[in-house]
């Protein structure tokens, strides 16, 4: 079913009440490649490709940061070579960032433990992280061996750490958020999930106290700029009441 016309994908880029910051569990490469008899390796790399044309997709319509499930700490748990061509891919996609970022305006920021990668990897978190230094565009935000409940955990302690070094000992919302990966960056006003599945899966638990949900059965190497504006166009329409009346 066609749901909008050329007109209405043009409109879309007008939304007024557009999100800030759109958050993605990108779910659903393995059944992608499994429908097409390929094995799951072929859907991770159709998903890494994907995600490169929904970033520069997010950038053009004004989105000001887009955060995306890569690899949780529970993906841990799949079969050696299964995540080992995960963080291939990821060395190649990081080695094709650094030639194009900087002309692209395009920020990387990785949210997760990192420290367990790869040295290949971890330089290059590294340099990409340098060079997004001097880049003030649109931020794309990679969550790699990322778990929501362990960047809590990780919070509470730095922060107790802290206190016990001499820290002022007055936690809020606000403070606390300092501690967390995603510090400095606004919450999520819009959650998608891709695939089917209606669950978090340890994803950005503090994060998304307030963000509005959307889940859709498309998979993640076919959700594509259609899929997009309809998210943001079902985005557009929700009240947000934040608890208030309206
Ligand atoms: C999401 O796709 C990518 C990662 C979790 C790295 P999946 O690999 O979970 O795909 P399905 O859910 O098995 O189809
Ligand atoms: C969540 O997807 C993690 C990422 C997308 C990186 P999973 O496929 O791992 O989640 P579950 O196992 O279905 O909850
Ligand atoms: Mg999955």
């Amino acid at each position: 079913m066609k749901l909008f016309s050329k007109k209405h994908q043009r409109a879309t880029r007008q939304v007024e009440n557009l999100p800030r910051h759109v958050a993605i569990i990108l779910d659903g490469n393995g059944r992608w490649a499994k429908r097409r008899a390929l094995p799951r390796s072929a859907g991770h790399k159709a998903g890494a490709e994907n995600f490169r044309n929904i970033a520069t997709y997010c950038k053009e319509l004004g989105i000001e940061y887009l955060t995306v499930y890569a690899f949780s700490t529970e993906n841990w748990k799949r079969p050696k070579d299964e995540v080992s061509t995960i963080m291939q891919l990821l060395e190649k996609y990081l080695h094709e960032s650094i030639e194009t970022m900087a002309r692209e305006n395009i920020r990387l920021r990785f949210l997760g433990d990192t420290s367990v990668l790869s040295p290949e990897l971890r330089a290059l978190i590294e340099k990409t992280n340098a060079i997004s230094e001097g880049i003030d565009g649109f931020q794309a935000n990679i969550c790699l061996n990322y778990g929501g409940r362990d960047e809590i955990v990780r919070a509470a302690r730095a922060y107790a750490e802290d206190v016990q070094n001499g820290a002022e000992n007055t936690l809020t919302e606000e403070t606390f958020s300092r501690y967390l990966y995603s510090d400095g960056i606004p919450d999520p006003e819009l959650m998608i999930r891709t695939s089917g599945e209606q669950r978090l899966s340890n994803f950005l638990l503090w994060q998304c106290a307030y963000a509005e949900f959307y889940f859709t059965d498309v998979l993640w190497p076919d959700f594509d700029r259609k899929e997009s504006d309809r998210a943001l166009e079902v985005y557009s329409r929700r009240d947000r009441r934040f608890g208030g009346v309206k």
